[in-house]
């Protein structure tokens, strides 16, 4: 018995995955989004979000490693929270599942996903407004991870600038191989943000990359299974304004180098932190993000927590030089996160059931509209029996 492919099935060239390639190729020019280009298509976007609110809905979220930073904060935890408060839909993802990416101990996750929730709340985040729920509970959003890995070659995965560099340094911290989840995670944040169709994702440079892996496979599920009415939207990054939050070290803010200053932290923690800072020989204060980087970084966490520029600051201190740059950003940062910390000791101290309600109730709504996804995409590539 011989068997008949249909004609779209039938390979056109020998090669594995070519036409998968070629339709790489034909997306060749819109597929390397610079972060210069994201950040101008951020400032038209705001304008829009601005007159309407309701057009969008926010994906975005966090691995759940540790209690959040001032990198977070500063890179998209604030953002979220003031597009809340602008009327668009919040869905925040804590991402237990990509935790076991990059590492075999995912340490005490109940624990840390509390911990994670007060850094929500207490920044403002309103469960009456905003759904928070984690990979994990929600079976659909994972389900919808098989289809989407078949519109991604391998090559596409690994040319990914983040996952190398992740992978970089899963091999160096543990001397293991990649993952194969690791590879994929990207795909599954797909599904993350594609399952309730959220356009809108705010996130840091780093994750760019990835971002244009969801927008491509959007792109190709519609191509191939609703050509003539897309049903998944190509979302669009949202870049905060301030840039990458440095470290003690003088390197990226980030919980796995132990360089953070956590948004927990006491006042003294908070004193030491930027009395340990690095800083350069140079005496007078300028504001040279590429020549000054350790500077800048000051100057721009004190200027994002007194409403002003960072090239003002540096014109306010001048003369008086780093140590006085310290002293200001440290009062301003520990004037500033007050509230937050205020609130978040409240919170803590009225125990887990109110965090876990949160969380019950998010992962409860997040399911219905993953099946509801997930009935559509079965339906979509004709499997409905
Ligand atoms: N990868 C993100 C991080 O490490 C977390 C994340 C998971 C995410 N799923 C997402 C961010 C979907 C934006 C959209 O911080």
């Amino acid at each position: 018995m011989s068997v008949t492919l249909p004609p779209e099935a039938a390979p056109t060239s020998s090669a594995p995955g070519a036409l998968l390639d070629l339709e790489a190729a034909r997306e060749k020019r819109s597929a390397t989004r610079s972060a210069e280009a994201a950040r101008e298509r951020t400032a038209v976007l705001e304008g829009l979000i601005a007159r309407n609110p309701g057009e969008y809905r926010v994906l975005t979220g966090d691995r759940p490693t540790g209690a959040l930073h001032l990198g977070h904060l500063m890179g998209t935890v604030a953002n979220r929270v003031r597009l809340q408060d602008l009327g668009v839909e919040v869905f925040l993802i804590v991402a237990d599942y990509q935790v076991i990416t990059d590492r075999d101990d995912s340490g005490d996750l109940p624990a840390t996903v509390r911990e994670v929730l007060l850094d929500y709340l207490a920044a403002g985040l309103d469960p009456d407004r905003s759904t928070v729920f984690t990979h994990s509970a929600v079976p659909a959003l994972n389900q919808l991870l098989l289809p989407f890995l078949s519109l991604v070659t391998v090559a596409e995965l690994e040319r990914n600038p983040t996952v190398k560099s992740e992978a970089e340094a899963a091999v160096l911290r543990q001397r293991r191989g990649i993952s194969g989840l690791l590879l994929t995670y990207p795909v599954h944040q797909a599904a993350d943000i594609l399952f309730c169709h959220g356009n809108l994702v705010p996130v840091g440079v780093d994750q760019l990359p990835h971002l244009e892996i969801t927008r491509t496979v959007a792109r190709r599920f519609n191509q191939r299974y609703c050509a003539t009415r897309p049903y998944f939207p190509e979302p669009d990054a949202l870049i905060a304004p301030s840039t990458t939050v440095l470290g003690s070290d003088g390197r990226r803010m980030s919980k796995s180098r132990g360089n953070a200053l956590e948004l927990r932290a006491s006042e003294d923690d908070t004193a030491t932190f930027f009395r340990r800072a690095r800083t350069d020989a140079e005496r007078t204060i300028t504001y040279e993000p590429e020549q000054r980087p350790e500077i800048a970084n000051l100057l721009q966490i004190g200027a994002s927590f007194t409403g002003t520029s960072p090239e003002a600051l540096a014109d306010e201190v001048g003369a008086a030089g780093a140590g006085r740059l310290k002293a200001v950003v440290t009062e301003a940062v520990v004037e500033g996160l007050r509230p937050l910390r205020a609130r978040r000791r409240e919170l803590a101290s009225a125990g887990p059931r109110h965090l876990d309600e949160v969380l019950a109730r998010g992962n409860a709504r997040a399911n219905e509209i993953a099946e509801r996804t997930l009935d559509d995409v079965r339906d979509l590539m004709g499997m409905r029996y």
